[in-house]
Parts: C-alpha cells; sequence; structure tokens
C-alpha cells in the first residue's frame, strides 16, 4: 500500500488525542478510573480497534503495532500524570480543611471534684472494706424502735434526750444516728457480722458553726464468737491511723445505752485532745433483742461523725460552708 496513513492508523491517533483530552479534563479520581477502563481496558476502546488488525495485509501490521504501541504509551503517561497531579489536589484540600490553628483557645470543660463529705466517706469505707467489712446502709425515715427501743433505750431513757428527735405525723421519726443500722443488719443476718454503714442523720439542734440539723454518721458493727474490747480498740486504732496518721489517741471511759462499756475516743490533734468516735462492746440486751445469745456471740459496735472528720482533716471552722455549694470553697478539695 501507499504512504498514505491507512484508516486504523488514523483512527487510532485520533483515540491518542481524544483520550488525551478526556484524561487531562478529568477531576475526580473515580472519573480517571473510568477513562482507564474505557480506553486501555480488557474490552476498551483500544482493545476493540485492534481486533481489526486481523483484517489488515500482514505488510501492515507491524506498522499498525508500533503506532498502537505509541498510542497505549502516550495514554498510560496521560494516566498516570493526571493521576498524580489529581492525588496531590486531594491531599492539598485535605490539609487544608484539616489545618489545626495552634494559636485558637481550647475548649474548657471544667472538672468534677469529689465533695470533702464524700471523700471522707468513701476512705473510711476503703478502710473498713480492707479489713474485712461489708458496706450497709438503712432508711432515714425509722421506726422509734430500731432508733431507740430495740437499742436499748425504752421511751422513759433519759438517754432519749441526747439526741433531740424530728417526729413525723405517722408516728415514725427520722434516725438520729446511724445505730439503727445495727438492729435491722443483725435481724436480717447471722455472726459473724462485720459491717459498716455510712449515711445521713437528722436531730433538732440549734444551726451553728458546729451543729446542723443534717449530717452524716458511719456506724461500724462486728458480731462474732470471742470479740473483746482488745479487737474493739485495734480495729478503731487502725482506722484512725489510716485517716488521721500516727497520731496519739485515748479511750475514754462514757455511757452509750446501746454499748457496755462504753467509750468515746479521742485524738490529739494540733497540740489537743479531740473526741472523734464514741464505741463500746455490744450491750447483751440488744443482742437478745435481735435474737443472738449474748453467751454464745458478743460484739463491738462505733459511730462518728462525717462533718466532724472533714472538719479536723480540712481545717474547716464552719460545719455550712459544707452545705452551701460555694464554689470558691469547694474548689479547694
Ligand atoms: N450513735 C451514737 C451517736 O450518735 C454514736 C455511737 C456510739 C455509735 C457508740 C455506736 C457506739 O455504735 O457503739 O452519738
Amino acid at each position: 500500500m501507499s504512504n498514505q496513513p491507512s484508516n486504523l492508523e488514523t483512527q487510532l491517533l485520533e483515540l491518542r488525542d481524544q483520550g488525551e483530552s478526556a484524561i487531562n479534563a478529568a477531576d475526580t479520581l473515580e472519573r480517571l478510573e473510568e477513562l482507564r477502563v474505557g480506553y486501555l481496558g480488557k474490552k476498551g476502546q483500544l482493545s476493540v480497534l485492534l481486533g481489526s488488525m486481523g483484517k489488515l495485509p500482514a505488510e501492515e501490521r507491524p506498522k499498525i503495532g508500533a503506532v498502537a504501541n505509541t498510542v497505549k504509551e502516550a495514554l498510560q503517561n496521560g494516566l498516570d500524570k493526571q493521576r498524580v497531579a489529581l492525588e496531590s489536589a486531594k491531599i492539598q484540600a485535605q490539609l487544608k480543611a484539616e489545618t489545626i490553628d495552634v494559636t485558637m483557645p481550647g475548649i474548657f470543660s471544667t472538672q468534677g471534684r469529689v465533695h470533702p463529705l464524700n471523700g471522707i466517706i468513701d476512705k473510711a469505707l476503703d478502710i473498713f472494706v480492707g479489713l474485712g467489712y461489708t458496706v450497709a446502709s438503712g432508711s432515714e425515715m425509722e421506726s422509734d424502735y430500731y432508733n431507740f427501743e430495740a437499742l436499748n433505750t425504752p421511751p422513759d431513757h433519759p438517754a432519749r434526750d441526747m439526741q433531740d428527735t424530728f417526729y413525723l405525723p405517722d408516728g415514725n421519726l427520722l434516725r438520729t444516728h446511724t445505730s439503727s443500722v445495727q438492729i435491722r443488719y443483725m435481724e436480717a443476718d447471722e455472726p459473724p457480722i462485720r459491717v459498716v454503714a455510712p449515711g445521713r442523720v437528722y436531730r433538732r439542734d440549734t444551726v451553728d458553726a458546729t451543729h446542723s440539723a443534717v449530717f452524716h454518721q458511719i456506724e461500724l458493727l462486728a458480731v462474732d464468737e470471742g470479740l473483746t474490747f482488745t479487737d474493739l480498740k485495734g480495729t478503731v486504732k487502725v482506722f484512725l491511723q489510716e485517716m488521721f496518721g500516727d497520731l496519739p489517741i485515748r479511750f475514754r471511759a462514757s455511757y452509750f445505752p446501746f454499748t457496755e462499756p462504753s467509750a468515746e475516743v479521742d485524738l490529739q490533734w494540733n497540740g489537743r485532745w479531740l473526741e472523734v468516735m464514741g464505741c463500746g462492746m455490744v450491750d447483751p440486751n440488744v443482742l437478745k433483742t435481735v435474737g443472738y445469745d449474748p453467751e454464745v456471740y458478743t460484739g463491738f459496735a462505733a459511730g462518728f461523725g462525717v462533718e466532724r472528720f472533714a472538719m479536723v482533716l480540712h481545717q474547716i471552722d464552719d460545719i455550712r460552708r459544707l452545705y452551701n455549694s460555694d464554689l470558691r470553697f469547694l474548689r479547694q478539695f
């Protein structure tokens, strides 16, 4: 044949031009992939054109084959170049969109704190749990029976005057101490008992710097065979040491209706003896009331005020600061 470009050669060169401009115009990687498949894929336009090569005279085939190779190469180069360009544009866009301005002010989030009273309760419970005690709780509304009578404090008992009581119209009362949990727990369970009970208590006190009508106590009760006052002393000593550090403590004889003998515990704090808790051996009458045989079982109990501990440990001079939710005060803890 002549030097005239064959029909197929023209078609190949057109395919190249058309493909190159389509590739250069592709604006996404997805579009680019479509074009690759459309031009160079197994069923793409180039394959289709070359499929008709079989009809060419044998002498033209090498020339057309060479042209086809340059077309393929040109298209592949175009695809590669455009892919690099699109990828880098994509990264640039992403960088721009995700740029962090390190000079911008941060997002401020306030941090919560544990209230000093909860802090004391948590710490005390941790210590007793470490000593093998279980945490218990009781109701803040109680009957006279659980708050007084079962605790060896009958109606005419003078000790009732020590705890001025809020009586409710239905004859119940607001518990004046967590000792009521002792009875509830012993009624429901059998020795051996090791239980610690935190909770709110209520008294008709005039409110001042050291008195509040609502405050918190933690009660302690252990009942088992063979418990003695020595066990009580050891337990109280370990607890106070963990709580306050290694300070001198003393047991002072005292009176509570539900313990015999009874004691108050003082702690030497900043050179002064400070009363921190009441305690004693569970009175046999109390054990009998809940159906325990006092010939078999003995027990010890103790109770202390959480506010008192907080005030000593954090040097707080007015109990009301613990209740009026002043953030300037609470943020110190
Ligand atoms: N319930 C007493 C109070 O509120 C404190 C107390 C004293 C509790 C002696 C006890 C105890 O368990 O044995 O003043």
